[in-house]
């Protein structure tokens, strides 16, 4: 693909992980819109970032929870933009909650990690469809976790959604195609951003006692391959895994 006057949206671009991949997509030439829940200011500043460097860029409000928000975000986007090229699924939302402790995961917090990071980006997928099919070269990256492929991470209902969102990627592959591509990365922990605060220290420690590069996992390699993956044309449906090379993440 070549990026020059393609559209991206970057979901939870005022996110650590999210201003990276936003920064990369435009530094390969995108124009990019970045969505964020609360952090007005904090995409804000990403927005600025994007126009310096000479693209065109824009922050839209998005609670991903909410079908209304979802539909509003799509409308914003391509009315904004007239058309959309890429979507990266990278909002997410995570609290630390040991697995051991299964009283403490509740109904709540189970439905408000997967509404998050599993069914809002199902219905972005749905609601940006027939726009990412039109061009014929849609591309859509998922953001999931090394906890979706072996159990770890901040609490179990992030590590199932994260689970379900690796397969969504296959089911979105199939449906989707051949007009549009749907991958993920799967990072492991990304030290200093808000996400990894709330991940238990226990977890934190054994992350960094696994990795056999010595390092976890860094957003500038996870933004390389969302636009590695945008770039290609024969790969669907993939999972790769950023995390310094955890053992439990090798297949
Ligand atoms: N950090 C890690 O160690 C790590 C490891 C593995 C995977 N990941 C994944 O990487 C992605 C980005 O994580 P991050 O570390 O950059 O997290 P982050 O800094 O906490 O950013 C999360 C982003 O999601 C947005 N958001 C939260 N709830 C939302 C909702 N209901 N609707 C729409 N947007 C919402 C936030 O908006 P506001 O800024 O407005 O609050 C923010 O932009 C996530 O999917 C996460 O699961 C992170």
């Amino acid at each position: 693909m070549d990026f020059s006057g393609k559209v991206a949206l970057v979901t939870g671009g005022s996110g650590d992980i999210g201003r990276t991949i936003a920064e990369a997509l435009a530094d390969a030439g995108a124009d990019v819109a970045v969505s964020y829940i609360g952090e007005a200011a904090r995409a804000g500043e990403v927005v600025e970032v994007l126009r310096k460097a000479g693209r065109r860029s824009y922050a839209v409000q998005l609670d991903q929870r909410d079908p209304k928000s979802i539909d509003d975000c799509v409308r914003s986007v391509i009315g904004h933009f007239g058309r959309i090229d890429i979507l990266i699924n990278n909002a997410g939302w995570n609290i630390g909650i040991p697995f051991g402790d299964l009283a403490a995961l509740t109904p709540e917090i189970w439905d408000r990690v997967l509404e998050t990071n599993l069914r809002g980006p199902f219905l972005l997928a749905r609601g940006f469809g027939a726009e990412l099919r039109r061009h014929k070269s849609g591309r859509i990256v998922n953001i999931a976790t090394l906890a979706g492929i072996a159990p770890g991470g901040s609490s179990i209902a992030y590590a199932a959604s994260k689970a379900a969102l690796i397969h969504l990627t296959h089911c979105l592959a199939v449906a989707l195609s051949p007009d549009v591509t749907v991958n993920c990365v799967a990072p492991g922990l990304v030290e200093g951003t808000r996400m990894a605060e709330r991940v238990p220290d226990a977890v934190k420690q054994s992350a960094r006692a696994q990795s056999v590069l010595g390092r976890t996992g860094s957003a500038d390699d996870i933004a390389q391959m969302v636009v590695a993956y945008c770039r290609t044309d024969s790969v669907t449906g993939q999972t790769i895994v950023v995390d310094g090379g955890n053992p439990m993440g090798m297949h």
